[in-house]
């Protein structure tokens, strides 16, 4: 029997959507040169770790951004958010009206080298995908992804993955195991093009080499496939990390903290300021942060974990 015209419901899609996404961190940072236009031409080895932001996806008439959690009130709710240009980018595409409401918790700090900005951006490209039933593909979201910057692509997918061009072409990496982090997010923020514009001062006054110090990211690549972390503690490798110190000395102070508490490497993450120590076991990180936080280095640490997905639906 079919139904009488009218009566069969129109299909229709989710009218809220929760999308969850990870901090990202650098195991290689190799920079080159600065580009014509302005950018560093990269090799890194990116890992998404268990440190999350979560974005709320709902209808609604136009397009609107609510921000709480860590550092939800120095941050912008228009469109400077990375989420709002995200889902403006996406509507664009689509041909669509950007009809959303955005409620978005942040865990991961601004402006930390932890890609806190970028995964948002990467969040709202899933969670309005999903809301809009577009059904992109990983390929599709990765395009858009790049035109909102550098890390946004890998948060897409996450994972482990090797970037290059300037970051934006991300590949996966086979990385087996799991990885033990203690995060030591530092007081402040560092911009990131202040942190690169200071890689080129100190390579123009022949403080820095000025091909990239890290190198190739083979030995990190191989110490990823073999699961010892003492490996990979000998071969993590971050460009901009004299950059960072140049601007901010006393994080000197918090990776000497990390490495006198034991940890196996203890690097700047990214763009700095946030400190990534490297432990054997979680329970080796959690007596590590535990030490660490009465060193009063740091604003706040994290106990964390990679690879993790990038950014996924929830519910
Ligand atoms: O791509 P994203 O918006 O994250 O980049 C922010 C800034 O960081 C750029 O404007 C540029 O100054 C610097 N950057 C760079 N080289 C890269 C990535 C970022 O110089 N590969």
């Amino acid at each position: 029997m079919t139904a009488e015209p009218g009566t069969i419901p129109e299909p229709s899609g989710p009218v809220r959507v929760r999308v969850r996404v990870p901090a990202k961190i650098n195991l290689h940072l190799s920079v080159g040169p600065r580009r014509d236009d302005g950018f560093h031409g990269l090799a890194t080895v990116y890992q998404a770790i268990s440190l999350y932001d979560e974005l709320t996806a709902e209808d609604a008439d136009d397009l609107t951004l609510t921000v709480r959690g860590e550092g939800a009130e120095d941050l912008p709710t228009g469109r400077r958010n990375l989420a709002v240009a995200a889902a403006r980018a996406l509507a664009g595409r689509l041909g669509v009206p950007p009809r959303v409401r955005l409620t978005l918790t942040k865990r991961i700090p601004a402006a930390a080298g932890l890609a806190g900005g970028s995964a948002d951006a990467a969040a709202a490209l899933v969670a309005c995908d999903a809301l809009w039933q577009a059904g992109l593909s990983r390929a599709a979201l990765e395009e858009i992804a790049a035109g909102l910057g550098s890390d946004v692509p890998f948060l897409v997918g996450g994972g482990t993955a090797l970037g290059t061009g300037r970051g934006e072409a991300v590949s996966p990496v086979l990385a087996t195991g799991r990885w033990h982090w203690v995060v030591a997010v530092a007081d402040g923020e560092l911009s990131t093009p202040t942190v690169y514009a200071e890689l080129d001062r100190l390579r123009d006054a022949g403080e820095q080499p000025v091909e990239s110090a890290a190198g190739p990211a083979d030995r990190v690549l191989a110490a990823l496939r073999g699961q010892d972390p003492r490996a990979l503690a000998g071969a993590l490798a971050n460009d901009l990390a004299p950059a960072a110190l140049s601007l901010r000395p006393a994080l000197r102070r918090t990776l000497a903290a990390g490495t006198e508490e034991g940890a196996l490497a203890a690097l700047v993450s990214g763009s700095g300021p946030t400190c990534l120590f490297l432990a054997a076991t979680r329970e080796a990180a959690a007596g590590l942060a535990a030490r660490l936080a009465g060193h009063g280095v740091c604003r706040t640490l994290h106990l964390a974990h990679g690879p993790v997905p990038g950014a996924r639906l929830t519910d």
